[in-house]
């Protein structure tokens, strides 16, 4: 029977598929292993299931002598060392299709959330001071035939575009490489350099895979280019983004607001950005729903299966 080690504590409503023919073991009394306590276990093991926030690195392939299979609870991979996993032989998969939808949808709520200040309304409405009820204080910014530029036009980035657009936005769009025109064309979306987008967009959303290439791709420069009016979301990875110019960009209100599901260094965040009232954040919570966490599940163990049996189509990403 392959041994099956889980980082994190899943549901076993998604897992249902490994039952009786792999061996599973997941944290049952808390929500992760420990680092520590993974190389302890690794060296029994065959397939590893880590998260977004277990970095899967040389040490721990090393320590894995029996590992064949990594099965990422998650579509971004930038927790794994791919090229090592490669040299020493493991597969690593991933899970683009249950990912793909939630994160778009939640990408959508934080720009609504942070146009129309909903987190900045709930938060004063409570206070014994309380919120302006007046005709212009406070105001919002419409979302409605504004400009929404993607950054990453891949699986989430579409979704979010389909969003935008049935919600009356206009798509520019940044890709590695252009879509195929019948693409392009689903979502009146327009092809244009990073540059163009970050000046003209009124939205700027970052949909695509932290990469070396990726790293801080969103620093003070680009801040600086964006309208003074932007508001900026990320549900990406917060390592694409150079956080403390960020925080300035958003001080010095040179751009209007940010909505941020992901950090630099998570969990941690910058004080000074909890401070401020023009930013929405979130737990990196893209996916977080009861469903689309169980069908996260299952798409990951079925990676396990089929990469064994070969009875499902597995997403490879070596
Ligand atoms: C996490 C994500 O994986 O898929 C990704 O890359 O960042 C998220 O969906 C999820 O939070 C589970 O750890």
């Amino acid at each position: 029977m392959k041994r099956v080690l889980i980082t994190y504590r899943l549901k076993p409503e998604g897992l249902t598929v490994l039952n009786d023919k792999y061996e599973l073991t997941l944290p049952k009394d808390r929500s992760f292993f420990s680092r520590e306590e993974v190389l302890e276990l690794i060296p029994e093991y065959d397939v590893l299931v880590p998260n977004f926030s277990f970095f899967t690195d040389k040490e721990i392939m090393d320590r894995g002598v029996n590992l064949e299979l990594i099965s990422n609870f998650g579509v971004g991979f930038n927790n794994i060392d791919v090229d090592y996993a490669t040299r020493k032989g493991i597969v690593v998969t991933n899970i683009p299709k249950t990912t793909r939808e939630p994160t778009a949808e939640f990408a959508f709520a934080l720009l609504l959330g942070a146009a129309r200040r909903i987190g900045y309304y709930d938060r004063k409405i409570r206070t014994p001071q309380g919120v302006s009820w007046g005709t212009y204080t406070d105001a919002g910014l419409p979302v409605f035939g504004k400009t929404l530029g993607i950054i990453g036009m891949g699986r989430i980035g579409q979704s979010l575009a389909r969003r935008a657009v049935a919600s009356g936005m206009n798509i520019i769009y940044n890709n590695r490489n252009r879509l195929a025109e019948d693409i392009e064309k689903q979502y009146s979306a327009r092809f244009v350099s990073k540059d163009e987008l970050l000046k003209t967009a009124d939205f700027i959303s970052l949909n695509a895979p932290s990469t070396p290439e990726t790293y801080h791709m969103i620093g003070e420069k680009e801040f600086y280019m964006m309208k003074q009016t932007a508001v900026f979301i990320n549900t990406a990875r917060g390592d694409m983004v150079d956080e403390k110019a960020m925080l300035k960009a958003l001080k010095e209100n040179r751009i209007w607001a940010a909505a941020l599901d992901v950090f630099e260094n998570e969990p941690h965040i910058l004080p000074e950005l909890l401070e401020l009232d023009n930013v929405l954040l979130a737990p990196h919570a893209g996916t977080k729903t009861l469903e689309d966490r169980i069908a996260m599940s299952v798409e990951m163990a079925q990676n396990i299966v089929g990469f064994y049996e070969g009875t499902y189509p597995i997403s490879r990403v070596n």
